[in-house]
């Protein structure tokens, strides 16, 4: 592990791997093969990674890069091979949130229908990171940016809500090389505190409460590491709380000479939690039998883990590899299946069904406070949505959603929808009933009056076609309450 070419930081890049290796086993593909073949079920052999993968229950993805879908070599060994795929920059802050409340998603967008077209599964990544981030989120305050992170994560996880089987919701929080459980410094840790990725989690449940939510990081392949201890810690004390987590992406960055001797064992350790486990950004650093060895084996400590539902490699071909001098990809610049293709395929094909598959998302409440992890707004999965529909007094209708609620504290989304003509320009108003409080409120301004309440539109939203409508979310303490809304227009 200690091997691992990654640095902190967005948009870095590993420094080389290990070269000395490079020409080493190149003249043992025949011999390989032969003896993994030896073990394929007659009868039972795929011919591509994502059918080999399928039969035990599993997918084999690769992170795709929008800006090479004009390469039709790029995307014909995408359709044929694989069957995921991740976004490898689109989805990330930067790229979907370039200024505060402007969303883009025309790069990812393109990914997400093609896969969609071919039936693929999706893995979003990656919606709370301290890399790729935009400039104007490290500007923000405490209150700013709890607001924005929820409100980015709902509008993205929104955007693309029913098509992403899972979601990196918190990505690389956790430090290198310090003690069990250290997280890196950022500006979540520096304005949130550890809470943050709680905070990320519940919001990320009520905004698509049918993806499943992963804790993604590197360096945590090593079962006993002190950074593979601290997730294993975290995700422990999530799922005796009831904080909502499906499953633990090990990002897996690795040299043929640093995939650990317990993989398999971590992988195992995790699942024991009752997550799913996926290997979610594989790169191998090397070249010939060593490098194929090193994928088999990985291959090999997935497809023995029951919960381990499957495998991305971090691209196709080498020569648009974020790593390419290792080389460290399935297929050569050229786009020729290398050795450790053959080697990936044949530990697929060998993988006996996969006769436990994960349960379905059903998040256990327990909540009980946690020094650690607990943020001081928590909402709670105990989610009771209640809606109350208002009558339309002018130009629009406002409707209150109860989206999660929690002993002490609530969410809720408000549709706010134009009549027969568009609005430019929105208010919603009600009154409390019983001393409810605004925590935290995404997507609109508020005024507050003793229990009146005022939310006016943000600058972005105001807008609204006839008959469509626009939400704006809030966060509140007390009990959850639909009181009556009313929406005016100018
Ligand atoms: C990398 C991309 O592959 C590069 O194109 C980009 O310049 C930097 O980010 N961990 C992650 C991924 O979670 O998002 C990173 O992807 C690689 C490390």
């Amino acid at each position: 592990m200690g091997e691992n070419p990654l640095s902190a930081g967005g948009g870095r890049r590993p420094r080389a791997g290990t070269r000395r290796l490079l020409v080493a086993g190149a003249l043992g593909v025949l011999g390989t093969v032969t003896a993994l073949a030896a073990s394929v079920p007659a009868g039972a052999a795929a011919g591509t990674l994502g059918a080999a993968a399928a039969q035990s229950g599993r997918y084999y993805g690769a992170a795709i890069a929008a800006g090479h879908m004009n390469d039709s070599t790029y995307v014909a060994t995408w359709d044929r091979e694989y069957n995921a795929v991740t976004p490898e920059n689109e989805m990330k802050w930067d790229a979907t949130e370039p200024s505060r409340g402007s969303f883009r998603f025309t790069s990812a967008d393109q990914i997400v229908s093609h896969a969609q077209s071919k039936g693929m599964k999706i893995r979003g990544h990656t919606l709370v990171w301290h890399g790729q981030l935009p400039s104007w989120v490290g500007g923000l305050s405490t209150n700013d940016l709890r607001s924005a992170m929820v409100n980015h994560i709902n509008n993205v996880m929104g955007h693309y809500k029913g098509k992403i089987y899972a979601w990196d919701v918190v990505n690389e929080a956790f430090a290198d090389g310090g003690s069990v459980g250290s997280l890196r410094s950022s500006i979540f840790t520096q304005k949130l505190g550890n809470g943050f990725i709680e905070e990320a989690f519940r919001a990320a449940r009520a905004a698509d409460p049918n993806a499943k939510l992963c804790y993604n990081d590197y360096n945590i392949d090593d079962a006993n590491a002190n950074k593979t201890r601290g997730v294993y810690n975290m995700v422990k004390d999530f799922k005796a709380r009831g904080v909502p987590i499906d499953c633990v992406g090990l990002q897996s960055h690795l040299s043929q000479g640093s995939v650990p001797s317990n993989y398999q064992q971590n992988i195992a350790q995790f699942a024991a939690l009752g997550v799913d486990v996926q290997i979610t950004e594989l790169d191998i650093g090397g070249s010939g039998s060593a490098q194929a060895d090193a994928y088999r084996r990985v291959t090999q400590a997935c497809t023995a883990v029951p919960r381990c539902t499957g495998m991305t490699v971090w691209g196709i071909t080498d020569k648009y590899s974020w790593r390419s001098g290792d080389n460290p990809l399935l297929f050569d610049g050229n786009f020729n299946k290398k050795q450790a293709y053959t080697a990936v395929l044949d530990a697929l094909n060998a993988a006996t069904p996969n006769t436990s598959p994960s349960p379905t998302i059903s998040p256990t409440p327990s909540p009980t406070p946690s020094p650690n992890t607990s943020p001081n707004t928590s909402p709670s999965p105990r989610t009771s949505p209640s809606s109350t529909p208002s009558p339309v007094t002018g130009a629009c209708s406002a409707t209150l959603t109860t989206v999660n609620s929690w002993p002490g504290g609530f969410q809720s989304e408000v549709t706010v929808r134009a009549g027969g003509s568009a609005v430019d320009g929105w208010t919603v108003k009600w009154t409390w009933p019983g001393g409810q409080t605004i925590s935290s409120l995404w997507n609109g301004t508020q005024s507050v009056s003793g229990s009146s309440v005022t939310v006016g539109n943000a600058a972005y939203n105001g807008s609204i076609a006839a008959g469509s409508s626009t939400t704006f979310g809030f966060t509140a303490n007390g009990s959850a309450a639909t009181p009556t809304l009313t929406c005016t227009s100018p």
